[in-house]
């Protein structure tokens, strides 16, 4: 095993001195050498997540075997000459990846192939996030906040939050923005609008095929979606291409989604920093606390609000019962996924 950390400073000691720009946030990201993290690392490192004034300490995590490719990565990262990048440590130990973590980018794990479901991957992935959950419990810093990547990202999420006792659970969440933004981008090639004109587009509950893109509460230019298009096409062709993107990605690519997985959690990271704008939403994993009548000790996706680094769950939504119906059954979903990883979840 290989424990050290390998280090690379970026800066002299006289140029760390001369800066006047904020402390370097720690950022860990895991499954650093993957397709994944190789979109993710140069976004993080250019300020695309978290700003152009904003320094970080890059902490990757890989297993044993995928270390040479890390270094690799890593010796592109120095070559791109990033002003924001303070250092960079490589490890194969999770204990030493989440030293002082302030934000973990909890992506590596198993990809599902062509045949399999996400769900499918809970037996083979489930155990990385009690480990990465007991080492975040351990070494991270006080203000640590989690987007879980790694599929089944919700329940993934799940089982790291029972491994960190310590870490206030709505520090752990997990990605459906990607969801969103399949769902935005399915209605701007229908209305040939652009992304910046939709708003309100939540998604709820699992990143499955159950989830459910919710276009009843969604604006286009502030005019509600269903004003403008036909709800047969909201129900029918509109849901199953955002529920099924990721296969269809599969499918056409041979590969999972990588770079718009990537973008979709810089803009997790982003917003959960920088705020929600006003009137609109993003959608997060959260744990659930029995919000809209659904089961408590979830990690369910709503629509957020985000302020001061704090989010909201949007309140007050009606839906209808059709609608209702779909929450719940992504709940189900979400209660069975628990059930099989009951014994990890301590
Ligand atoms: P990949 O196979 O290209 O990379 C995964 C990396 O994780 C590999 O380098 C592997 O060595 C590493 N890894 C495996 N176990 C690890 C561990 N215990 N600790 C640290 N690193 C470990 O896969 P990818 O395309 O980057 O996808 C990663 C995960 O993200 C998959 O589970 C995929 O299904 C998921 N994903 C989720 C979403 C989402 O919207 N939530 C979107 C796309 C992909
Ligand atoms: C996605 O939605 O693209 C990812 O979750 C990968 C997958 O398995 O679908």
């Amino acid at each position: 095993m290989l424990n050290k950390v390998g280090t690379c400073a970026l800066r002299t000691p006289a140029e760390e001195k001369d800066r006047t720009m904020t402390a370097p946030l720690t950022v860990s990201v895991t499954g650093a050498a993957g397709n994944i993290g190789y979109a993710l690392l140069f976004r993080l490192a250019s300020g695309s997540c978290f700003g152009p004034d904003q320094p970080i300490r890059l902490r990757l995590l890989e297993i044993p075997p995928a270390m040479g490719a890390l270094e690799g990565v890593v010796m592109e990262l120095m070559d791109s000459a990033f002003p924001l990048v303070h250092s960079i440590d490589i490890s194969d130990d999770p204990n030493i990846a989440f030293e002082g973590c302030q934000r973990a980018f909890l992506v590596g794990s198993r990809p599902r192939t062509a045949n399999m479901d996400r769900a499918d991957l809970i037996k083979v992935n489930g155990p990385i996030f009690t480990g990465q959950g007991r080492a975040l419990n351990d070494h991270a810093a006080d203000d640590l906040r989690v987007i879980v990547v790694g599929n089944p990202c919700n329940t993934n999420a799940l089982i790291a939050m029972h491994s960190a006792p310590d870490v206030p659970n709505e520090r752990f969440t997990a990605m459906t923005r990607l969801d969103q933004n399949r769902a935005i981008g399915q209605i701007c090639g229908k209305l040939d609008c652009q992304a910046s004109d939709v708003s309100r587009m939540g998604i709820w509950g699992n990143h499955s095929n159950t989830m459910f893109p919710d276009y009843h509460h969604a604006r286009v230019n502030g005019r509600p979606l269903t004003d403008l298009v036909s709800a047969d096409w909201l129900a029918g062709e509109f849901l199953q291409t955002v529920a099924t993107r990721g296969k269809a990605i599969i499918n056409a690519r041979g590969a999972s989604s990588a770079a718009s997985a990537a973008s979709a959690a810089v803009d997790h990271m982003a917003l959960w920093e920088a705020g929600t704008a006003a009137d609109d939403w993003t959608s997060m994993a959260v744990p659930s606390r029995g919000e809209y009548g659904l089961p408590e000790g979830l990690i369910y996706s709503f629509p957020v609000t985000v302020t001061g680094g704090e989010y909201s769950i949007v309140a007050g939504l009606e839906h209808s019962e059709t609608a209702m119906t779909k929450l719940r059954a992504t709940a189900d979903e979400l209660v069975a996924e628990r059930n099989a990883v009951a014994e990890l979840l301590g």
